[in-house]
C-alpha cells in the first residue's frame, strides 16, 4: 500500500506488516516534513485491501462532485481581454502595429511580460527592451500578438496543482513544451493549422485546474492505482472521479471562448482515435507524449501516459524526429521561462 503526505507529498510504501502497526492510529507523522498524515486503514480491515473502492466513493459523492466542479469552473479567472484583442488582430489583415501598441498600452501587466519576451527574442536578454514603441518597431505583428497570448495564458496556467504533483509553473512549462511541439508538427503537415495548434498545446491540460482539488482529496485511493496497478491516469480519473481532465478542459475552453475546432482536439488529446479521425488531436497527442518524454513539467501523470498507436502511425514519426523535437522544445521552454 502506498500513502502520501498531504503536506510535502513524500510517498511511503507500507508493507502488510507496517499496515498492522498503523491500523489503530488516526495520524502518522511524516518523517520528511513532520506533518500529520491520516491513516486510511480502518480497524478490522484486512491488510492488502484498499480502504474503500473507487466505485463506492464515486457513487456516494457523485452529485456533490459535479456541483463542486461547476463551482470551480465558475471561480476560474476569466481570460484577459488582451487575449481576445490579440487574436482579433491576428485575424485582421488590416491591423497595424499601432493597434498592437494600443493593446499593450491598455494592459500594463501584460505588456511588462511582453517586453521581456521581446527582449529575449531580440537580444537574448529579458531586461533589454523597455518601451512599447521599441517593441512594435523591432518585431513583426504576428510575433507580438503571440507574445500577448503567452503573457495572458501564463497567468491562468501557472499555479501549483498538488493533486497532479505539479509545482507552481510546472503546468505552464509543460504547456509551453507541448505548444512548441504541436506547432512544429502541424506546420509540417499544414502550415495553416500551426497557430491554432499552438493554442491547443497551450491549453490542452487546462481541465486539471478544475479537477486538481478533487484529485488531491482522493489521492489515497489514486496512488495505489498509479504505483501498483500502473493504470493510465485518464482511466484512473474516470474510475475515481467519474470525469477525465480532457473532457473537463472542453468546459474551460468554452468559458475562455476558445475556437470550437480546438476544443474538440483538446477533448480527444489522450484518445485521438476514439471517434473519427481528427488530425489536430493526433498531433496534440504526439506533442504531449514528446513533452512528457523530455521531462517537461511532468507530474504524477508522466510515467502513465498511454500512447495511441494509430495516431503515432498516422504521423509517421521516427526516433530522430522525436529526438530533435525533444531537444528543441526543451530549449524553447528554457528561453521562454527566463521571461516569467
Ligand atoms: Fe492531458
Ligand atoms: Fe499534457
Amino acid at each position: 500500500m502506498i500513502i502520501a503526505c498531504p503536506h510535502c507529498k513524500k510517498r511511503y510504501s507500507i508493507s502488510d506488516e507496517g499496515i498492522e502497526k498503523i491500523r489503530d492510529r488516526a495520524v502518522i507523522p511524516c518523517s520528511a516534513c513532520k506533518g500529520d498524515m491520516r491513516s486510511s486503514v480502518p480497524a478490522g480491515q484486512p491488510a492488502g485491501t484498499t480502504p474503500s473502492s473507487p466505485a463506492a466513493e464515486k457513487s456516494s459523492d457523485g452529485d456533490s462532485l459535479k456541483s463542486r466542479l461547476a463551482q470551480a469552473l465558475k471561480d476560474l479567472p476569466p481570460m484577459p481581454q488582451a487575449f481576445d484583442q490579440a487574436r482579433g488582430l491576428m485575424a485582421d489583415v488590416h491591423a497595424k502595429p499601432a493597434d498592437v501598441a494600443h493593446v499593450l498600452e491598455t494592459h500594463p501587466a501584460v505588456s511588462a511580460r511582453v517586453l521581456r519576451l521581446v527582449g529575449m527574442a531580440l537580444y537574448g536578454d529579458a531586461e533589454s527592451v523597455s518601451s512599447i514603441q521599441q517593441a512594435v518597431t523591432a518585431l513583426d505583428m504576428k510575433t507580438l500578438n503571440e507574445f500577448i497570448i503567452l503573457a495572458c495564458a501564463s497567468g491562468l496556467l501557472s499555479r501549483e496543482l498538488n493533486g497532479y504533483g505539479l509545482k507552481a509553473w510546472d503546468l505552464w512549462r509543460h504547456s509551453l513544451g507541448v505548444a512548441y511541439c504541436v506547432r512544429e508538427l502541424a506546420s509540417r503537415m499544414n502550415p495553416d493549422m500551426a497557430e491554432e495548434a499552438f493554442l491547443a498545446g497551450l491549453f490542452h491540460d487546462c481541465g486539471k485546474l478544475i479537477l486538481d482539488s478533487c484529485v488531491e482529496d482522493r489521492i489515497e485511493s489514486i496512488l495505489p492505482l498509479v504505483y501498483e496497478e500502473k493504470q493510465s491516469f485518464q482511466i484512473i480519473e474516470r474510475q475515481v472521479l467519474g470525469f477525465e481532465h480532457p473532457q473537463v478542459a472542453a468546459d474551460v475552453c468554452v468559458k475562455w471562448r476558445l475556437p470550437k475546432s480546438l476544443i474538440v482536439a483538446i477533448a480527444l488529446h489522450h484518445t485521438p482515435s476514439r471517434f473519427e479521425h481528427n488530425p489536430l488531436a493526433c498531433i496534440l497527442h504526439a506533442a504531449d507524449a514528446i513533452a512528457l518524454m523530455s521531462g517537461i513539467g511532468v507530474g504524477i501523470e508522466g510515467s502513465l501516459y498511454s500512447i495511441d498507436e494509430k495516431a503515432m502511425e498516422f504521423l509517421a514519426l521516427d526516433d530522430d524526429k522525436i529526438g530533435m523535437l525533444m531537444v528543441d522544445a526543451a530549449g524553447f521552454v528554457k528561453r521562454t521561462m527566463e521571461c516569467f
